[in-house]
């Protein structure tokens, strides 16, 4: 480890720290090669004349007076300022309430946590967990569900009495492994404002020990089977549930980020699989649950990481049902899952795998969604694909089979990264969240950044050259990449693509660093994250990046959410967050006059002000006349 303080870091950032990649490759052949490519690479304007050729942000560079002010009228707000300070801000004629804090009970019986003491033991799987993530909102029988991740811990705040957080007991471990996982909760506005409705019979806590069941290709192979789960069926808990999605037959879609964090080794002599360096799983881990926990302990059951990394689907209408982990989905750093219906009703769902150098991935089922048929197999049995794109503007979806892999479908859905990387697919900049725009047939990934572009391998020994739509070597200010499908149809096998914008600063910059010509000194950002789109057509872009505010990041404040027209590309700035927190998860009311926006690991005393805990919170938005705002 590092001498950084490594409380301070959000889980994404830990895993950075855990899992430096290879050594440099050759360096000055790499460096050279960018600058061979400085007619792409030359700055704004030559960024924007590479893009007008390939059909893309020229639209921004020609637009008439009359098209600039159409689309000045899809933003129904005036843009912010950046901040620095320790609270949320959004634009005059909006206002924000929080909804849901750490430690805040879903039931009436259970007090609200008191931050000297923590949450107890018996209260810790009956409350709203820590560090809010992807959510999604659903109407069930009139009543309002979120369901909700809680990526990661922070143990200090959690274990008061500890030190530093480390656990010192089974009962310390199952507090914090209570604290995340997913929230499902009602929620109901009353003149108060949005609550969370206490003894709701939909409140459910899903942490890191829900029964749940294994389906798809890998569910029974020998890869997955423990001690105590000989058949390689059922699975215990969740990890690190980052980003989400839902399908159109009700369900909620969590998704396993940095899983590889949970699991250590208490024999230092153990050998590590071959397996686990691909996804950064070692001896060493941040909570020291293989002490108290013998499921999480690799020397004695080493099948249990390869239990998770998966999508999970959950029903939010019935709070017993079992959660479904679908292995056909992959087994990667799942960001979030992105679904929609192709044109002949088969089911697509979009993946980001967030790590350097990892890949952008596509599930397309075998069957066919039928409103109010049978849809249990629809996550089960169907193809895994991964995109390859090619510096020219096209780009093709590379089907992982045992024909095209040389292995076994439950090594595919067990070992995807591995797969990916022998079919070729392109090394992506940390893909993060997919958007899919709901009124034109095109999906967006937010590429976050990638520090080691062009100067390292990723965890399995590609390369990552600079190019194609990670055009920018050591890339510290991300990017978001826009696909559109061949046919109009989201399950064909090619698309074009071009980027949506290159986050940059032309404010210390004037080269390719200064960002994209949609970039500019007053809606600069970097790092976007989260994305999705509201049912007009914007998309809303959450950041977790670097707030320091200083050098090639002075003038970019917090992190932050804004709003971009994928017509024109214009992108304004909508919110604010606190300092140290990240910008994460969303989802609207059903009548969408509310945003709901997660606000995560804050630094600073949020929500509850001077001399109290930071807490990750839920927050509700809403337009002060009560208008519709997505
Ligand atoms: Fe949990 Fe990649 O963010
Ligand atoms: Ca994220
Ligand atoms: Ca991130």
């Amino acid at each position: 480890m590092t001498d950084v303080d490594t409380s301070k870091l959000s889980w994404d950032e830990w895993d950075e720290l855990q899992n430096p990649p290879p050594a440099e490759t050759d360096f000055d052949r790499v460096v050279e090669r960018a600058i061979s490519r400085r007619g792409f690479l030359g700055g704004v304007l030559a960024f924007g004349s590479a893009a007008a050729a390939m059909g893309t942000l020229g639209n921004l560079m020609s637009s008439t007076s009359a098209e600039a002010q159409e689309a000045a009228s899809r933003f129904q707000f005036k843009p912010l300022p950046i901040a620095t300070d320790n609270t949320v801000h959004v634009p005059e004629g909006y206002s924000w309430q929080p909804l849901a804090k750490w430690g805040q009970p879903l039931f009436s019986n259970v007090p609200d946590v008191d931050p000297a003491k923590g949450v107890s033991l018996e209260n810790s799987d009956k409350v709203f967990g820590e560090n809010t993530d992807g959510m999604e909102l659903f109407v069930i029988g009139g009543h309002q569900v979120i369901a909700i991740n809680h990526e990661y811990v922070n143990p200090e705040i959690n274990l008061p009495h500890t030190e530093k957080g480390v656990p010192q007991s089974a009962d310390d471990v199952k507090i914090l492994q209570n604290m995340q996982g997913v929230t499902v909760m009602e929620v109901a506005e009353g003149e108060d404002g949005w609550q969370i409705v206490l003894d709701s019979p939909f409140n459910r806590r899903i942490h890191h020990n829900t029964p749940m069941t294994l389906s798809g290709p890998a569910a029974g192979s020998d890869l997955v089977k423990t001690a105590a789960d000989p058949n390689g069926t059922d699975s215990l808990g969740t990890f690190n549930n980052c980003g989400a999605g839902r399908t159109p037959w009700g369900t909620y879609l969590t998704c396993e980020e940095n899983f590889n964090g949970y699991f250590g080794s208490t024999d230092a002599n153990f050998a590590l699989p071959e397996d686990y360096a691909r996804y950064g799983i070692t001896a060493e881990t941040r909570y020291a649950y293989e002490k108290f926990d013998e499921r999480f302990d690799l020397s004695k059951n080493p099948n249990e990481p390869r239990r998770a990394g998966y999508v999970v689907e959950i029903d939010p209408s019935n709070a017993t049902s079992t959660p479904v982990k679908r292995t056909a989905l992959g087994r990667i750093k799942h960001e979030n899952a992105a679904v929609v219906i192709a044109r002949d009703g088969r089911v697509v769902v979009y993946m980001g795998d967030d790590e350097r150098g990892e890949f952008l991935y596509k599930y397309v089922s075998n069957g066919i969604y039928v409103p109010g048929g049978d849809t249990s197999k629809l996550l089960d049995e169907g193809t895994l694909f991964v995109a390859k794109f090619s510096d020219d503007g096209n780009g093709e979806w590379l089907a992982l089979t045992p024909e095209t892999t040389g292995m076994k479908m439950d090594e595919i859905c067990v070992f995807t990264r591995q797969a990916a990387s022998k079919v070729g697919a392109t090394t992506m900049d940390r893909p993060e969240w997919v958007a899919i725009n709901p009124v034109a047939i095109e999906a967006y990934c937010a590429l976050t950044n990638n520090s080691k572009r062009g100067i390292k391998k990723n965890a399995g020994g590609d390369e990552m050259p600079v190019g194609g739509p990670n055009p920018r070597a050591e890339n510290e200010y991300g990017q978001i990449v826009r696909w559109y499908p061949e046919n109009d149809d989201h399950a064909d096998g090619k698309f074009k693509w071009d980027l949506f914008c290159m986050a940059g600063n032309p404010d210390v910059h004037k080269d390719a660093y200064a960002g994209s010509s949609n970039i500019n000194s007053g809606n600069m950002f970097n790092s976007p994250d989260g994305m999705m789109f509201d049912t007009t057509g914007l998309l809303w872009i959450q950041t977790d990046g670097e707030d320091s505010n200083e050098g090639d990041f002075a003038g970019q404040g917090n992190n932050q959410m804004l709003a971009g027209d994928p017509a024109t590309g214009r992108i304004e700035r909508f919110l604010t967050a606190p300092k140290g927190s990240e910008v994460t998860g969303q989802t609207w009311s059903s009548d969408k006059r509310t945003h709901f926006v997660g606000i995560q690991h804050p630094d600073a005393p949020f929500p509850d002000g001077e001399g109290k805990l930071p807490r990750s919170t839920v927050i509700a938005i809403k337009r002060d006349d009560n208008a519709m705002i997505g």
